[in-house]
């Protein structure tokens, strides 16, 4: 920022065009599901009312203890799920660099084998009793957020005669109110999958597929018990993370 800066109104208030080129188009066949997703006729563009924007708020009286804890919020006493523990940890800023406070960030993932826990999955792999895949936190004043989980596995998906989806995290960042969601999913560094994946190649730029992919932290990791990866979520701007969707009528 230059020193001669005379302007002192706030600078959240700037507005950054944002850039399609950025996002993968709707319609990608190759992603099957885009086929009957992807909308068939021109959008509206609808502007979000004030309540939808103002409220309603959440807090950290909300959460429970356990709730950014992976590895325990879901394990019997005592036990604790299988897999490789790790730490994913990292902010979530805005289009200047500048970390957001009070973001619900709320992820969920499949097990060490692949395997979800929900009425609809079908893979073959097994559950694992101790391990729900699902958890929540919120970031602090520096937009810094951190849990514990363990590393999901790929799975095989029906879109192709082979398609697997690298291992990944799903992120829902809300922010001061419940219309301003974005969703996004998370890699990890150097998983062979991610440049195979369908749904990965939906993305036009090399740069925004980086930008969904952690990178090992040997520095954050805890000795003797759980290796680090550091995840930064940017929500607008030219650094912006890709998002899976985005709010109407931006
Ligand atoms: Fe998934």
């Amino acid at each position: 920022m230059s020193a001669e800066r005379t302007d002192l109104r706030p600078e959240t208030g700037a507005f950054f065009q944002r850039d399609r080129s950025w996002h993968p188009p709707a319609l990608t066949p190759p992603y099957k599901t885009s086929v009957l997703r992807s909308p068939q006729k021109a959008l509206l563009s609808l502007d979000n009312t004030l309540s939808e924007i103002t409220g309603p708020v959440f807090g950290h009286d909300l959460l429970g203890p356990l709730d950014d804890d992976l590895i325990h919020n879901f394990a019997r006493p005592g036990e604790s799920a299988i897999g490789e523990r790790i730490i994913v940890y990292g902010r979530v800023l805005d289009e200047r660099g500048k970390g957001v406070p009070g973001a619900l960030l709320e992820f969920w993932q499949a097990n060490a084998g692949g395997r979800y826990r929900h009425k609809k999955e079908g893979y073959l792999a097994a559950l694992d009793p101790n391990f729900g895949g699902c958890g929540r936190t919120i970031t602090d004043q520096d937009g810094g957020y951190a849990f514990r989980t363990i590393k999901p596995g790929p799975y095989p998906w029906p879109n192709g005669v082979n398609d697997w989806r690298p291992a990944h995290i799903h992120f829902s960042v809300f922010g001061h109110g419940f219309a301003q969601r974005l969703i996004t999913q998370m890699y990890f560094e150097g998983d062979p999958l991610i440049w195979l994946c369908p749904i990965v190649k939906t993305i036009p730029d090399k740069a925004g597929i980086e930008s969904l992919i952690a990178a090992l932290d040997m520095q954050a990791t805890i000795p003797m018990d759980a290796r680090a990866y550091k995840f930064d979520i940017v929500l607008r701007g030219r650094r912006s993370t890709m998002f899976e969707n985005r709010l109407e009528g931006n």
